[in-house]
């Protein structure tokens, strides 16, 4: 019997497929691209990728309209016999309007399984190295430009702390009917963050706040959909307006450990 890790080709399920087999766990990855191919909208592809699951992580790409399919998939995998089930959404979905994509897929994941636990995860450190801020910056010679003003600060958590949480919760059943959000151990401004990167090999060494439509005009160019950059202009406004420098005590309590510093994160990842 095995874990279904979507989401398997992401920045968090590649990192959970390789931690739960690192531990000798059985694990597949599940994507439309993946070892197991699951495809939300293909209703076909459900049934063969729940082949031997009895437990489930679940990540659906945030703004991509797939809730609702994603759902579907979830009562599917509890009617074919999967137990455990751990959601990644994001840092404040509880917060949301009733009827937003994370708070339907939360509400989904506790209604459905017999165990589950939800993380909700700050921005990554590895937004710089290898997600969109790093994306975002190639594309402008090294400049990350945001809605965002350069003092604005945010407790950025390194993808390995979310991984391990994740792990956690699959495998130990005290994390079961826990919600955690997930931040670093401190705010750090995008100012800061590009100090640390300075000099380094890494993909972002500047950083300008440009304003919202310009930040649109950018951000489709390079391919990402209306829908998606909306979404991001939303989070970013939470950024400018303090929401995401919180600090939590979520990954000590989940894991019994201090979350990994930013200025780490940089030191292994950049220089
Ligand atoms: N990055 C951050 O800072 C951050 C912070 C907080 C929360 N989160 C949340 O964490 C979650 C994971 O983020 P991530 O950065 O790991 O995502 P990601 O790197 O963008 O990966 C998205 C995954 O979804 C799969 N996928 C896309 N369309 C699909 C479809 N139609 N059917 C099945 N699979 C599909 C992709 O694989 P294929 O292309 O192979 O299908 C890929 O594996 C998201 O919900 C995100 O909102 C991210």
């Amino acid at each position: 019997m095995s874990t279904l890790v979507t989401g398997a080709t992401g920045q968090v399920g590649r990192r959970v497929l390789t931690e739960l087999r690192t531990r000798g766990l059985s694990a597949v990855g599940a994507s439309r691209s993946g070892e197991r191919r699951l495809d939300w909208t293909d209703t076909s592809s459900w049934k063969p990728a729940l082949e031997g699951v009895r437990s489930l992580f679940v990540t659906v790409p945030m703004a991509s309209g797939l809730t609702e399919r994603a759902g579907a998939f979830l009562e599917s995998a509890a009617d074919s016999g999967v137990g455990t089930a751990v959601l990644a959404t994001a840092m404040g979905a509880e917060n949301g309007p009733p009827d937003s994509e994370q708070r339907f897929l939360e509400s989904r994941v506790r209604e459905s399984f017999d165990r589950w636990t939800i993380v909700r995860p700050n921005w990554f450190d590895q937004d710089f190295t290898e997600g969109l801020f790093a994306r975002l910056a190639r594309s402008r010679n090294g400049r990350l430009e945001l809605p965002v003003p350069k003092r604005s600060a945010v407790s950025f958590v390194d993808a390995r702390d979310v991984t391990d949480t994740i792990v956690a919760a699959l495998i130990d059943e005290r994390h079961h009917e826990h919600e955690y959000t997930l931040t670093g151990p401190a705010p750090v401004t995008f100012r800061e963050m590009v100090r640390m990167t300075k000099g380094t090999d890494s993909p972002v060494w500047r950083y300008k706040k440009v304003d919202e439509a310009g930040f649109y005009f950018r951000a489709t160019d390079m391919g990402l959909s209306d829908r998606y950059v909306d979404t991001l202009n939303e989070r970013f406004r939470a950024i400018a307006n303090g929401q995401a420098a919180k600090v939590t005590e979520d990954v000590r309590r989940a894991l019994g450990r201090d979350p990994v510093p930013m200025a780490k994160f940089v030191r292994e990842a950049v220089i």
